[in-house]
C-alpha cells in the first residue's frame, strides 16, 4: 500500500523537522525534501500536498532559495509557511518588501476563519511570527485571510489552485493551535484521509525486508539502546535466523543491563545473539587512564577491535544493520537548516566490517516513531523508554581511574537512584538522570565509627534536545529517600550530593 504523503521542500528554516514531525502526528507521511528537488521527482512521489518552510534567506538575495512557478501549476495544494510565503508571493507575481526591523514574538493575528484552513478557529489567534521581510501585494488570484497590526497580509488564499501562505509558524508550540492550521491544511485542503499508523509501517517494512533481502545474511551491532534494539527485532520479524546480532558488553553498563539485553533478545525474540563480555579486556586497556577524552578514545577504538575480530569470525556478511533514524538522515543529508550535530555521533560507515550493504529500517521514522515501533514489535517499555546512555557508559560517570570495586560502587548507587525515580513515577519527566562517582573522599560517622569514603553525585536533567537542558527539580523527599539508601546500602559511600547546575555552563555528565 502506497502512502499518502506531505512533501516539506527544506527552504532552510530553524523548525522543519518539526513541521514533518506535526503532519505526522496528524497521521499523514511526510517527508522533508530539498527545495530545488526537480518537478518531475515531485510528480513521481505524488505527494497530496506541499509544505515550503521557512528560512533565514531573504527573495531579493541572489542566492537565495528558490523554486520554479511551475509547481504552483502541478495543481498539487501548496502551503507556504514564512519564507515560503514571500517566495511563492515572489514567483507568483505579488510584492515583497523588507521591513525596517525584525517582528518577533507570538503576537494576535486576526484570521478569517471562513477559510478551510482556519476552519473552527476563533477570529483572533496567538501565532509565533519572526521575520523581516513581508508580504506587501498579493499575488494575482489571492486574497487576504489574515492581518496582524504591524503585517496586513499576515495569511493569504488562492481557493481556487489551492494555494495558502502564511506568516507566521505553525508548527511551534508558541502558536496556541498551530497543529490546527497543520490538520486543516492536510484534510481541508489536500483531503488527506490520515492512515499512516505505526501497525502500518510495521508490517509495511517486515514485508520490504523480506524481499530485499530474502536468504541471506544480516549482521546487527546491538547496544542495548533504542535504536539499534527495535532494528534488530524489525529485521529478525522479516529474516530470523538469518540476522546474527553481536552485543559487546564492555563491563560499563548499568547494573544488570548486559543481562537484561541478552533476556530480551534471545528469549523473548529468539534472536540469534552473540554477547561477547570483555569487561577485563576494556578495564586492562582503561587501568590508570584519568583523562576523560582518553577514556572515550580508547573504548571507542577498543569497541571497534572487538567486533572486528567477531566480525571476522562471521565471515562476509551480505547486509550491515544500522540504527540511523531520520532526524540523522535529514542533518546530514541536506545541511541547509543549519544544526548543530553534538560530537558523539559517529558519523560514516564502518569499514572493519566485510558486507555488500547497508539496511537502514528506521531511516525514516523520528525517534518518538522508532519508539512507537518498538511498543508495536512488544519490546518492553523500559527498552523503549530507555534513556540515553552514553557510549563510553560508566567510564565518563567514574571520575579519574576506572577500577573494578569503583564500577561495583557505582552501579550500586545507581541503581538505587533510578530505582526510586521510577518509584515516584518521574522516570518519563527527567529526561536523563544518574549517579556519578566522584574521586573525592571525605570524613563521616556510623555508628561510633569515622569514615573516610566516597561522595556519590547525582545528576537529573530535563532537556528535549541535550544540548541544553536544566537540572531536575526532585522533591526533598525523593532525594533524601535516594540518599539515605544509597549511604546505608552501598558499601564506601558515606556522602550523596545533588548537582544543581543547568546546562549550559555545566554539560549532562561529568566528564
Ligand atoms: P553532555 O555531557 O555533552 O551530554 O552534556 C549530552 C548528551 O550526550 C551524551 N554523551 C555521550 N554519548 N558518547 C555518547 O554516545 C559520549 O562520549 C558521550 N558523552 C556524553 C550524554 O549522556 C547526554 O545524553
Amino acid at each position: 500500500m502506497k502512502n499518502e504523503l506531505i512533501l516539506i521542500l527544506d527552504f532552510g528554516g530553524q523548525y522543519n523537522q518539526l513541521i514533518a514531525r506535526r503532519v505526522r502526528e496528524c497521521n499523514v507521511y511526510s517527508e522533508v525534501v530539498p527545495f530545488n528537488i526537480s518537478i518531475e521527482k515531485i510528480k513521481e512521489k505524488n505527494p497530496k500536498g506541499i509544505i515550503f518552510t521557512g528560512g533565514p534567506a531573504s527573495v531579493f538575495s541572489k542566492d537565495s532559495p528558490k523554486c520554479a512557478e511551475e509547481i504552483f501549476k502541478l495543481g498539487i495544494p501548496v502551503l507556504g509557511i514564512c519564507y515560503g510565503m514571500q517566495l511563492m508571493t515572489y514567483t507568483l507575481g505579488g510584492k515583497v518588501e523588507k521591513a525596517n526591523k525584525r517582528e518577533y514574538g507570538t503576537t494576535n493575528v486576526k484570521i478569517d476563519n471562513s477559510s478551510s484552513l482556519f476552519e473552527g478557529f476563533d477570529d483572533v489567534n496567538e501565532f509565533l511570527m519572526s521575520h523581516t521581510d513581508y508580504v506587501e501585494v498579493l499575488p494575482e488570484g489571492f486574497i487576504n485571510i489574515g492581518s496582524t497590526t504591524s503585517c496586513p497580509n499576515a495569511a493569504m488564499e488562492n481557493r481556487k489552485k489551492k494555494l495558502y501562505g502564511i506568516q507566521f509558524h505553525p508548527e511551534v508550540n508558541n502558536s496556541v493551535n498551530g497543529t490546527k492550521v497543520i490538520e486543516n491544511f492536510l484534510f481541508n485542503i489536500c483531503n488527506c484521509s490520515g492512515d499512516w499508523v505505526i501497525s502500518s509501517f510495521v508490517e509495511d517494512s517486515i514485508k520490504k525486508l523480506k524481499e530485499k533481502i530474502g536468504n541471506k545474511k544480516a549482521l546487527c551491532a546491538l547496544s542495548g539502546g533504542v535504536d539499534s534494539s527495535v532494528a534488530a527485532v524489525l529485521l529478525s520479524k522479516a529474516i530470523g535466523k538469518n540476522l546474527t546480532c553481536i552485543f559487546l558488553d564492555h563491563g560499563l553498563l548499568r547494573k544488570n543491563e548486559g543481562d537484561e539485553v541478552e533476556e530480551i533478545f534471545k528469549k523473548q525474540f529468539d534472536i540469534n545473539l552473540i554477547r561477547i563480555n570483555c569487561k577485563d579486556r576494556f578495564l586492562n586497556k582503561l587501568a590508570g587512564v584519568t583523562d576523560p577524552e582518553k577514556k572515550r578514545k580508547i573504548i571507542g577504538e577498543e569497541f571497534i577491535r572487538v567486533f572486528e575480530e567477531e566480525a571476522k569470525k562471521i565471515g562476509t556478511v551480505d547486509f550491515l544493520v544500522q540504527g540511523t533514524i531520520y532526524p540523522d538522515v535529514i542533518e546530514s543529508g541536506l545541511g541547509k537548516s543549519s544544526v548543530i550535530k553534538s560530537h558523539h555521533n559517529v558519523g560514516g560507515l564502518p569499514d572493519y566490517v566485510d558486507f555488500k550493504e547497508i539496511v537502514e529500517p528506521l531511516r525514516d521514522l523520528f525517534k518518538d516513531e522508532v519508539r512507537k515501533t518498538g511498543l508495536e514489535l512488544s519490546i518492553p517499555e523500559n527498552l523503549v523508554y530507555r534513556q540515553p546512555f552514553p557510549g563510553p557508559g560508566l567510564a565518563i560517570r567514574i571520575i579519574g581511574e576506572i577500577t573494578d570495586d569503583k564500577l561495583t560502587i557505582l552501579k550500586n548507587a545507581d541503581s538505587i537512584f533510578r530505582e526510586e525515580i521510577a518509584n515516584a513515577n518521574l522516570h518519563k519527566s527527567i529526561n536523563q538522570y544518574f549517579a556519578v562517582l566522584t574521586n573525592l573522599k571525605s570524613v563521616g560517622v556510623m555508628g561510633d565509627e569515622r569514615t573516610y569514603d566516597y561522595t556519590i553525585a547525582l545528576r537529573a536533567v530535563e532537556t528535549t534536545d541535550f544540548m541544553t537542558g536544566v537540572w531536575s527539580k526532585i522533591p526533598y523527599e525523593i532525594l533524601e529517600k535516594v540518599s539515605s539508601r544509597i549511604v546505608n546500602e552501598v558499601s564506601h559511600v558515606n556522602r550523596v550530593v545533588y548537582d544543581i547546575t543547568s546546562k549550559p555552563p555545566a554539560t549532562i555528565e561529568w566528564e
